[in-house]
């Protein structure tokens, strides 16, 4: 007996389109049941485009080659996820603090913070591009961003991919999305549910985009700096001993007003801008205990 077809999902393109097209002209929407990657297609569309490319949401309701930072996989399972890519013309005076703006957007349509108020469960942010459900019982990755710029004639294209576990994915652990080298990582990921039960795919990216856009499009004109203390308040790393890539050790201190990551080393204050290195906490054994979260 061939197994019973998954039900469609409804997914909210017109609600989506109507919110976001008035601040961009000529923004699409659309869906795709299977595609290696959203953001390899939208590559792939923008190297073959004529004439110029319109700004696009395309999801994916499967991938089958989902990529993440630094060359890794990402694996997602239809219906257990939700993958997107946004890609827009952009003209930022400067890049650095892009995916740290997406970041902060996603987490704070899904789970603002109340000014003041604890937060024991709550959407934290990984600099440069996690996002993590953190709560008493850990912390664990409940997403990842990729952004992936490419010229077009003389504009500049910006691909903000963005992959979330919306339910626990049934994968073997060593598969599973958020397992990067790192001891936050040890638990497996999370998912969105654990936070906002019932939540599906569809809801998530209808509260996720058109803030999103706006986001982004707020980055374009003023910069990092106005997100710093948004990026603060959920910063996962501030005031935990670190280690970069290259094997040095310090402790992070938040982003700069440029997006950098700022980690205090032996010699003196480092600003981390590099996309290639990576960061990781240093178990607490190695190194100071972690900032007890609010
Ligand atoms: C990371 O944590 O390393 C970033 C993961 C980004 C995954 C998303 S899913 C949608 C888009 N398409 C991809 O192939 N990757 C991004």
């Amino acid at each position: 007996m061939s197994p019973t077809p998954a039900p469609p999902i409804r997914w909210p393109a017109e609600a989506i389109w109507e919110a976001v097209a008035p601040g961009l002209p000529g923004f699409t929407v659309e869906v795709l049941p299977e595609i290696d990657s959203t953001n390899t297609e939208l590559m792939r569309r923008l190297r073959s485009a004529e004439p110029r490319p319109e700004p696009i949401l395309l999801v994916a309701e499967q991938q089958t080659a989902g990529r993440g930072r630094q060359g890794r996989q990402w694996h997602s399972q239809r219906g257990d996820s939700l993958t997107f890519s946004l890609g827009l013309p952009l003209q930022p005076a400067a890049w650095s603090g892009l995916s740290l703006v997406a970041g902060i957007s996603v987490a704070e349509s899904l789970n603002p913070l109340p000014a003041g108020a604890p937060h024991a469960e709550h959407i934290g942010l990984k600099w440069p591009n996690d996002l993590w459900l953190c709560g008493p019982d850990g912390e664990r990755k409940l997403g990842g961003i990729l952004v992936e710029t490419a010229s077009w004639d003389q504009l500049r294209f910006v691909i903000i991919g963005i992959g979330l576990n919306i339910r626990t994915p049934a994968l073997p652990p060593a598969e599973a999305p958020g397992n990067a080298p790192s001891s936050m990582a040890a638990l497996p990921p999370g998912a969105l549910q654990g936070l906002l039960p019932g939540i599906s795919a569809a809801d998530a990216l209808l509260r996720i985009v058109p803030p999103l856009v706006q986001a982004v499009q707020a980055f374009a004109q003023f910069g990092f700096a106005p997100f710093q203390s948004r990026f603060a308040a959920r910063d996962v790393l501030a005031g935990r001993a670190v280690q970069l890539s290259d094997g040095t050790q310090g402790s992070a201190h938040g982003a700069g007003e440029d997006g950098a990551l700022l980690v205090h080393t032996a010699a003196g204050m480092k600003e981390i801008t590099s996309s290639e290195v990576s960061v990781r906490p240093v178990p607490a054994a190695a190194g100071t205990s972690p900032k007890a979260r609010p």
